[in-house]
């Protein structure tokens, strides 16, 4: 049958046949039955020569390739194609899957008369191992990143390729394509660029570091971020972790604020508790004077109220110290204003500060702790008037509002208080103020809540107004 082969050198054919790395077959075009096999083939499938000799194409083709084969002969035999390539699966001789790259083409005679077709296969089976492992370790790689509680975010060239579903929460996106072709600074607050472009990403993997993202909705979020070199659709890419920690950070910052109060409370309860016992012995003594003393009556008022007032200080250093049983009584609030502007009205003179009122006529009572709410007032007095530092009016204006509260509003002309500290405004130890102790607002919050009341602060460069609303029934 060789002899038919119409080759120049025949002799050449067979050794390159017979010697080639890639097993090569001759096949019986109508039969499928192997005419010629080499010895890398035998190798490829296990078998020896005369064994193969005795099979067929099928006996060594995966069942599943059955349709494509039919295809093939097909194209050969009507000559629509030279020659077929394809990666297809054999059965090895102990039952075994191979993976082979094939090439097939009908060789015909001199009119054209199919002979046989001479088939190369290639043994590619690790290669292909290799991918699906691959494949798997992708898939993998995908799965754990969109399950992750952590934002994942890749980045090629500081731009945003890919991010999982936890990320696309975190900052706030409708769809993940948002994001995709973004540089990542466009969700960094501009705050933090600098220290983030210095960063060599693409060689180590960076952190955690902090930064503040920013969200879709403007909100902005703490962020603590790592960063790993990575390949991502073949290319070196960025696989960066971001996690939340807003709330970490909110709660540390209560804890640390909470100790220091608790500081300031014990501090400040030792420090009222050892000047109130020499302050007993002053007072009482001054009083045994007093009498004696009618001519200097002047100067022993004076002095008589400035020591009310240190014992008046004391005992909000106490309030603060420790909680103390507070009574709510049913009270005038036009007379409790009354009264702390009568105390702040030196003050006040001394600023060049004028104080307007305008109060609704025939107010319903309130329940609350006077002495609280004495406090509170002075305490937004103070503030109004520490602002005004070039004079001016301040206004106090107490109306009913809706049918079941009262607004007390404290409008001054000062200084007003900067968009970016506005909220910051209430916390502990927060001050602008040399001799200042940024407890003011606190103080007057928390005793506003225990009133179930509540407080507004606007603010602006003509100045600021305070608004307090309590409940009455
Ligand atoms: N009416 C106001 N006008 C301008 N700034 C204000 C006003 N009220 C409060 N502030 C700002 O808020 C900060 C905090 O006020 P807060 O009353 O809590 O503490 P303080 O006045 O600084 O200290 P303290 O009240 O203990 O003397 C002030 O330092 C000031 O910067
Ligand atoms: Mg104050």
């Amino acid at each position: 049958m060789l002899e038919k082969i119409t080759f120049d050198h025949p002799q050449l054919f067979i050794q390159a046949f017979e010697n080639s790395a890639i097993g090569m077959a001759l096949i019986a075009v109508n039969s499928g039955k192997f005419i010629k096999v080499n010895p890398a083939l035998c190798n490829i499938l296990g078998y020896e020569e005369h064994e193969l000799l005795d099979l067929l194409i099928t006996d060594i083709t995966h069942p599943d390739e059955n349709e494509q084969d039919l295809q093939i002969v097909h194209l050969l035999l009507e000559g629509i194609e030279h020659s077929c390539h394809s990666e297809r699966r054999y059965i090895h001789k102990d039952t075994h899957e191979i993976w082979g790259l094939m090439s097939v083409s009908l060789v015909r005679d001199k009119d054209g008369n199919p002979l046989y077709y001479i088939s190369q296969i290639q043994d590619i089976t690790k290669r292909k191992l290799t991918e699906e492992r691959f494949r798997e370790g992708e898939d993998r790689y995908h799965r754990i990143v969109e399950e992750s509680p952590d934002g994942v975010i890749i980045l090629k060239d500081e731009r945003c390729l890919f991010i999982n579903q936890t990320g696309v929460e975190m900052l706030g996106l409708k769809k993940k394509r948002e994001i995709v072709g973004r540089p990542i600074y466009d969700f960094i607050h501009p705050g933090d660029h600098n220290r983030f472009k210095q960063r060599e990403m693409n060689k180590e993997s960076v952190g955690p570091i902090e930064k503040r993202f920013i969200r879709m909705d403007g909100e902005v979020i703490d962020v603590e971020l790592k960063t790993i070199p990575t390949i991502y659709q073949d290319r070196p890419a960025i696989h960066m972790i971001i996690r939340d920690i807003s709330e970490q950070k909110q709660t540390k910052n209560l804890i640390i604020n909470s100790e220091k109060l608790t500081i300031a409370g014990q501090l400040a309860a030792g420090i009222a508790h050892e000047v109130r016992n020499p302050l007993t012995a002053i007072k009482g003594f001054f009083q045994m004077m007093e009498n004696d003393l009618k001519e200097n009556k002047m100067y022993f008022d004076v002095i008589s109220s400035e020591i009310n007032r240190i014992e008046t200080i004391l005992n909000e250093l106490l309030v603060l110290a420790r909680p103390q049983e507070v009574k709510f009584e049913k009270k005038n609030i036009e007379v409790i204003i009354n009264h702390v502007i009568t105390l702040l009205k030196t003050q006040s003179n001394l600023n060049s500060i004028e104080i307007i009122m305008s109060i609704e006529p025939n107010l319903p009572l309130i329940n609350c702790n006077e002495n609280q709410l004495k406090q509170v007032f002075i305490n937004f007095l103070k503030n109004a008037i520490e602002a005004m530092t070039q004079g001016g009016s301040i206004m106090i204006d107490i109306r009913k509002q809706y049918a079941d509260r009262l607004v007390i509003r404290i409008i001054d002309q000062g200084s007003g208080i900067p968009i970016h500290l506005l909220n910051k405004i209430g916390e502990p130890f927060f001050t602008t103020k040399e001799q200042g102790t940024g407890l003011g607002i606190m103080i007057c919050k928390n005793i506003i809540d225990e009133h179930q009341g509540e407080i507004n602060i606007d603010s602006s460069s003509n100045g600021t107004k305070v608004e307090i609303c309590l409940p009455f029934s």
